[in-house]
């Protein structure tokens, strides 16, 4: 028999040669890196809260593991998950969803991942604010579309109705928000976000609404949902959310989508032929999450919001930085342009010899499309907080 010769590389499809490698996962890996060396580092890289997650939840797993809930689910998830989402949009948005327009997913990426590749075609324009969660515009690559990038920087990263019609082509067929932010932490003003919705449902474009950091609004500002829209600027929208930040459930990979009954129907089908279903212990332990004591949350949310308010007023006295007041999220997002100089060329160089000379990460803004900014999630203990900053001050005084 004829064998072909060994390939010498691996034939990678044409989409996924397009994809870029992570940018946060990268700043994770460094971090990792230099603690196994046996560094002190400060790490603000992390985009995943630094609590447990709470106990009602983990026993709540154990407890379908004893019950023997550990086996395949329906595509969309265990009817108790459904009903969980179901009740909470109605109780916290007013909304009356069907259960033939959710499904539990694996996480929150899965949720507009499925979105994505259900909707888009070569061709296709993708519609991106700038700065942007590093995934988006892979996923519109994957399937092949084009992403188009809204700049935002004029209105300090709060995107606006006019920014996103400057944007529109008769190929814009997505449009993809994200507030909470991430990166910036900057929240879209519930006025805005509605004449957003508008335009789109004018235009018949359709939108995925990244809700995952819904419940990290900072007072005066206050928690906000497109599900709360009028139905008829929902009938072209999918809402992707995730237990993942909220309860502090990074690794039990569950989240959500929210979508029209046609577009749930093709998600069901991806979903069905890639992942099957979300964990089964992790879907009864979300049910938990969702349905048992909310204190947790409030807990976290608490520290979060002490954390914030003293990292900002000490990011205000570092030479060179300029930082937007992020609304929301676990992330400080400020531009370090007046840091930069012959030594110092870009934001990649300020947060590489950051992590060298101080040990401490940050991520670099130039992979959520924003260079010359880099993120700070202050999702990490306030000790850390402050001795990263003490070391950030440091760097910033001695090359300006
Ligand atoms: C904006 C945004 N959306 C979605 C996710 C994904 O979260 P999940 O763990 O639910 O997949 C993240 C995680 O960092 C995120 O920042």
């Amino acid at each position: 028999m004829k064998t072909r010769p060994v390939m010498s590389s691996f034939p990678v499809s044409e989409n996924v040669a397009r994809m870029q490698s992570s940018a946060t996962m990268a700043a994770m890996q460094a971090a990792q890196a230099l603690r196994a060396s046996g560094a002190s580092v400060c790490d603000f890289g992390a985009g995943e809260p630094d609590f447990d997650t709470p106990e009602n939840i983990k026993q709540a797993a154990l407890r379908a593991m004893e019950a023997g809930r550990t086996k395949y689910t329906a595509a969309g998830g265990i009817r108790e998950i459904q009903r969980a989402i179901i009740e909470l949009y109605r109780r916290d948005f007013g909304t009356e969803y069907e259960p033939t327009e959710v499904m539990a997913t694996a996480g929150g990426k899965q949720a507009v991942f499925n979105a994505a590749v259900t909707l888009l075609n070569p061709g296709d324009e993708a519609l991106i604010p700038k700065p942007y969660w590093v995934t988006f515009p892979e996923v519109a690559v994957f399937a092949g579309a084009k992403p188009i990038f809204i700049e935002t920087e004029e209105t300090d990263f709060v995107l606006t109705v006019s920014q996103v019609e400057r944007g529109i082509t008769p190929r814009t067929k997505l449009l993809i928000l994200n507030s909470p932010s991430n990166p910036s932490g900057r929240v879209l003003p519930p006025a805005e976000f509605h004449r957003i919705m508008e335009l789109t449902a004018e235009r018949g474009i359709y939108v995925i609404s990244d809700e995952c950091y819904l419940r990290f609004v900072y007072p005066p500002g206050e928690v906000f949902s497109a599900a709360s829209l009028l139905a008829e600027l929902r009938s072209r929208l999918c809402i992707a959310g995730s237990l993942s930040k909220t309860y502090a459930m990074t690794g039990w990979r569950v989240g959500y989508s929210l979508a029209p009954v046609e577009w749930t129907k093709a998600m069901l089908k991806v979903q069905g032929h890639s992942t099957s279903n979300a964990n089964s212990i992790a879907q009864w332990a979300a049910v938990e999450a969702l349905t048992g004591p909310q204190n947790s949350v409030a807990t976290m949310l608490g520290e979060y919001t002490k954390r914030r308010a003293w990292l900002l007023n000490e990011l205000k006295n570092i030479p060179g930085f300029k930082c937007a007041e992020p609304e929301g999220a676990f992330y400080a997002f400020p531009d370090v342009r007046g840091c930069l100089n012959k030594e110092l060329k870009t934001s990649g160089e300020f947060s590489q010899r950051l992590l060298e000379e101080e040990q401490t990460v940050v991520t670099d803004g130039a992979g959520f499309g924003a260079e010359g900014f880099i993120r700070i999630s202050y999702a990490t203990s306030m000790e850390q907080i402050q001795e990263g900053v003490k070391r950030i001050k440091r760097f910033a005084e001695k090359y300006n």
